[in-house]
């Protein structure tokens, strides 16, 4: 919606900002994206400053980047709960809805979402949208049901592109495929979220409704903090 005239810039402030509730012995999930990688950047900072702290990552990239910072890491499938998480999105609505996925960690993103006490989006202005839907939405489906999730998808009235990478079909970090499936705009998520939800074989899309408590949006230099009403 906004325009940044340095959305790298932007989404470092963002992360800061996110990063600033971070407090000693947390344990903290980390995004996956340009954007979280500021944050986890920042995390490791406060680790080299003597915090006490522990994290979870939503991908294999994130857990690298991690390492190499410093972040004691556990296994999410040891962790039952995390206090606070802090990932990137490709669009976020007023109500705090969220397309994510573009990197392909949406699965481990919402299992570690659900897993929070509190999750928080860090993004640049470009990500904040009146209307969801002009990203694609990542949908994460088993190798074995392409075919036949193509087909439901394309009953629900997308186009469902197979995501590609150098040497063939990507995969996410679970040796799944992804469909981009542009749907125009999404008047009802939580219809078409659990429309999806009811497909065999379709494992994960990236539609976000309830799990993020807050987002921290930076444009041209200024960050503004959005949060969920409480219910
Ligand atoms: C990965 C994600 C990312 O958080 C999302 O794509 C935003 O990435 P970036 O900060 O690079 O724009 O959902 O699955």
């Amino acid at each position: 919606m906004s325009s940044t005239r340095d959305p790298d810039a932007d989404k470092r402030l963002a992360a800061l900002a996110a990063v600033a509730e971070v407090e000693a012995g947390m344990l903290v999930g980390l995004g996956t994206g340009s954007t979280a990688r500021h944050a986890i950047d920042a995390v490791g900072a406060l680790i080299a400053k003597g915090m006490r702290l522990r994290a979870v990552a939503t991908s294999l990239a994130s857990a690298r980047q991690a390492e190499g910072v410093g972040i004691p890491l556990l296994d999410m499938a040891d962790t039952a709960a995390v206090d606070l998480t802090i990932d990137g999105t490709d669009e976020v609505d007023s109500a705090l809805i969220a397309i994510k996925g573009a990197g392909g960690a949406m699965l481990r993103e919402k299992v570690v979402a659900a897993a929070s006490a509190r999750m928080v989006v860090i993004a640049d202005g470009s990500k904040r949208v009146a209307r969801l839907g002009a990203a694609p939405l990542p949908v994460e489906v088993v190798p074995f049901a392409l075919a036949s999730v193509r087909a439901r998808i394309a009953a629900l009235g997308a186009e469902p592109m197979l995501r590609m990478a150098d040497d063939g079909p990507y995969r996410t970090d679970q040796g799944n495929a992804v469909f981009d499936c542009r749907f125009g705009t999404v008047p009802d998520p939580r219809g078409l979220a659990a429309r999806l939800q009811a497909i065999p074989g379709l494992v994960g899309h990236g539609l976000f409704l309830d799990e993020i408590a807050c987002a921290y949006i930076a444009a041209d230099g200024v960050v503004s903090r959005i949060e969920r009403p409480v219910q």
